[in-house]
């Protein structure tokens, strides 16, 4: 993208960013805001780009996605909130996707923590990582996957793939800052009611991968820290979730 290019690009976001830094091509989006978060990037500063050879997900795992078939975003906060609550960053950050992509016509979900599902695969994902005063937020959204990689196939989806349609990624990265921006500044209880709103995993008999064992149980809420309450009274802070019915 030339000067004119980013220029369009900071143009058409809600006056909330503070700065865009675009590549075509960069290891990690989340890297390099945390990288730019260290020399100094304000609240809202956002790192966009094509294309990651080292794109970074949960639990230690990649994500991978073709040149130019989705949005890859990383955004800069320098959160008012307690560390405690940072968690609810992220979670604030599924609700965004899920109310940008509802704004669009699909019906999307989320699994607790944040992956943002669409009958049932997925289309977002998203990976906080916090450093002392800052917390970046790294999103990533399938927008056409039409050649999917064979790892993802039958569990992804891409928006254009579910509304038949072709999207703009700059509409939906617009739509999505626009509805994250309040989130993130607005009071934390506001956070966690809009999430449970969109949480399908509430109400399901789940398994949770702790990394340390395995757990069982119903999902019953999700606490004012973002923690998934299980009926047994497990509070589970982190954890990679499949549900079962
Ligand atoms: C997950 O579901 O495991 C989280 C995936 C997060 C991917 C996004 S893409 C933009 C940003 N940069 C990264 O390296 N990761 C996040």
């Amino acid at each position: 993208m030339n000067d004119l290019g980013l220029q369009s690009l900071i143009d058409a976001l809600p006056a909330w960013v503070s700065g865009v830094r675009f590549f075509p091509e960069t290891d990690s989006t989340n890297r390099r805001a945390m990288l730019w978060a260290t020399e100094g990037a304000a609240h809202g500063s956002l790192v966009v780009a094509d294309f990651q050879t080292a794109g970074r997900g949960r639990m230690g795992r990649d994500w991978v996605a073709p040149p130019g078939s989705g949005l890859l975003v990383s955004i800069v906060l320098r959160p008012r909130l307690e560390p405690d609550l940072h968690p609810l960053l992220g979670l604030a950050a599924g609700v965004a996707v899920c109310e940008c992509l509802a704004g669009m016509g699909l019906e999307p979900g989320l699994k607790w923590p944040n992956d943002v599902l669409l009958a049932g695969r997925k289309v977002s994902g998203i990976l906080a990582e916090a450093a002392p005063g800052v917390v970046v937020l790294g999103i990533g959204v399938n927008i056409g996957l039409a050649v999917m990689p064979a790892e993802i196939a039958s569990t992804s989806i891409g928006v254009e793939e579910a509304t038949g349609g072709q999207v703009d990624r700059l509409e939906v990265l617009a739509g999505l800052i626009g509805h994250l921006a309040p989130l993130v500044d607005g009071p934390p209880d506001q956070v966690i009611s809009r999430y449970r709103d969109w949480c399908r995993t509430l109400g399901r008999r789940v398994r949770v991968d702790l990394g340390s064992g395995l757990v069982e149980d119903l999902a019953v809420d999700v606490d004012a820290g973002g923690s998934l309450v299980l009926a047994g009274g497990a509070v589970i802070r982190a954890g990679d979730v499949t549900q079962l019915r």
